[in-house]
């Protein structure tokens, strides 16, 4: 629990380094065990989701070393098959694990995940993937019993390209008879980092970035090293937070295809921004122009995780601004805290209209979620005055230190810990 509090009024200058993705490390920490190795994964963010992983993997047998960025999996010993509720309690999205210990152990047991603050979160295409290649999986109790007497593959077609159901499926259909074929599948480059860590595996895998791809078999290696992909959504935070806040920012080590739709929506408000193979940089400053209509979907499309950080950018660009969240029935909350620092926002289902103002003023708000949460921070230092930003513990599931990283930009944030 920790109280931010943000100064608003600097705005941000300098380079940084951004962190490895969130989402990319976490279906490779459940990779690792698929078969008994031994994996170093480095570019690995320092993160509570991250921590909630380790705990998973230690929790069924796994040896789990850290050193800074780098975390050593020894998948050997592993012998466990359940994730008990607490720990699926910590991070929903551990269901990624149930295609993983499926495919190392044919049994799996796991507490049912349920909703979090975006929305129910049904997990029925996974279940569905998983049943076409042979898994038994039965609800008893809020836990799910899986098991397979040999998981054979197939062709699977999602009904939706969902990131976490495309996932499990390719760490599953890695321990399958033949071949595995999803269509529709999710094409984000997070996918792409874990084929590329499967195929470093022994996996047979390919199409991954694309709508089709297929796992052809599995000849296990022992040993696998694996630099983790940056975080994209990290990147767009930084992106979004200098346009909020002014200033000129260079970041690091990042792919700028892998936020285009964000750097356009910021260039196309006023904001400057060069693209190279080192990274990206804006310059921002002034009042900018609202965006164009901003619909989430999946990838290539616009980010939903981006989503509430475009908006921060948008409370005070001249003009409206039309956002349209397509992934995630109830993204919309950090605009009722956007409000209180003088936002003009209006919410109609899954539809949000923001009328840009000339100022916002400091307030106490709360974090709604991750990405809300950051949103609310990267608002704040375009307001006037100290807000106070009350933190559940959202911002640290997915962000190292924002704090830091934006005081050595110029920021003035403080974290009081409570
Ligand atoms: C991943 O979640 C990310 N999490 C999310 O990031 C991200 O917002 C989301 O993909 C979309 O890009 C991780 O990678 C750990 P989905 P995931 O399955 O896999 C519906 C963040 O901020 N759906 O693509 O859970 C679902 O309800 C987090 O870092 C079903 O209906 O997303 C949602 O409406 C938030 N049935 C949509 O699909 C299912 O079986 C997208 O879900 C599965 C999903």
């Amino acid at each position: 629990m920790s109280n931010w509090r943000i100064t608003g009024g600097n705005s941000l200058n300098g380079e940084i380094r951004v962190q490895g993705s969130k989402n990319a490390v976490l279906p490779i920490m459940a990779a690792s065990i698929i078969t008994g190795c031994e994996t170093e994964l480095i570019n690995c963010p320092m993160l509570s989701d991250v921590e909630a992983a380790i705990e998973i993997l230690r929790h069924l047998g796994c040896i789990v070393d850290r050193d800074a960025d780098t975390i050593y999996i020894d998948s050997r010993p592993m012998t466990g098959t359940d994730i008990p509720h607490y720990l699926m309690r910590e991070m929903r999205s551990s269901v990624i694990f149930l295609g993983a210990i499926l495919a190392r152990a044919h049994s799996a047991q796991i507490s049912y995940p349920g909703g979090c603050e975006l929305g129910a979160r049904p997990v029925d295409l996974h279940l569905e993937a998983l049943r076409t290649l042979g898994a038994q999986i039965t609800e008893q109790g809020g836990e799910l019993f899986c098991r397979d007497s040999g998981l054979r593959g197939g062709r699977i077609n999602l009904a939706f390209p969902s990131v976490g159901a495309t996932e499990n499926v390719m760490l599953s259909a890695c321990a399958a008879e033949g071949e595995t074929v999803i269509t529709n599948a999710a094409r984000e480059p997070e996918i792409i980092d874990l084929q590329d860590y499967l195929i470093k595996l022994g996996a047979r895998v390919s199409g991954a970035g694309t709508s089709t791809v297929v796992i052809g078999g599995f000849e296990p290696r022992k040993r696998v090293g694996h630099r983790v992909m940056t975080d994209r959504i990290v990147a767009a935070t930084l992106l979004c937070s200098t346009a909020c806040a002014g200033g000129n920012v260079s970041l690091k080590s990042v792919t700028p295809e892998h936020f285009e739709t964000v750097t356009s929506a910021l260039e196309q408000m006023g904001c400057e921004i060069t693209r190279s193979s080192m990274g990206v940089s804006i310059r921002a400053g002034g009042a900018l122009r609202a965006a164009r209509p901003i619909s989430t979907g999946p990838y290539p499309a616009f980010p939903t995780d981006a989503q509430p950080l475009l908006m921060a950018a948008c409370l005070k660009a001249v003009g409206t601004t039309v956002f349209t969240e397509n992934i995630f029935e109830n993204r919309f909350r950090h605009a009722i805290e956007m409000r209180r620092l003088g936002a003009d926002i209006d919410v109609v289902g899954r539809v949000a209209i923001i009328k840009g103002v000339e100022r916002l003023s400091a307030a106490r708000v709360t974090a709604t979620d991750l990405r809300g949460g950051a949103a609310l921070v990267a608002a704040a230092l375009a307001a006037e005055g100290r807000t106070e930003l009350f933190d559940s513990g959202h911002i640290n599931r997915g962000y190292e230190r924002l704090d830091r990283i934006l005081n050595e930009l110029g920021a003035e944030v403080e974290l009081i810990e409570n």
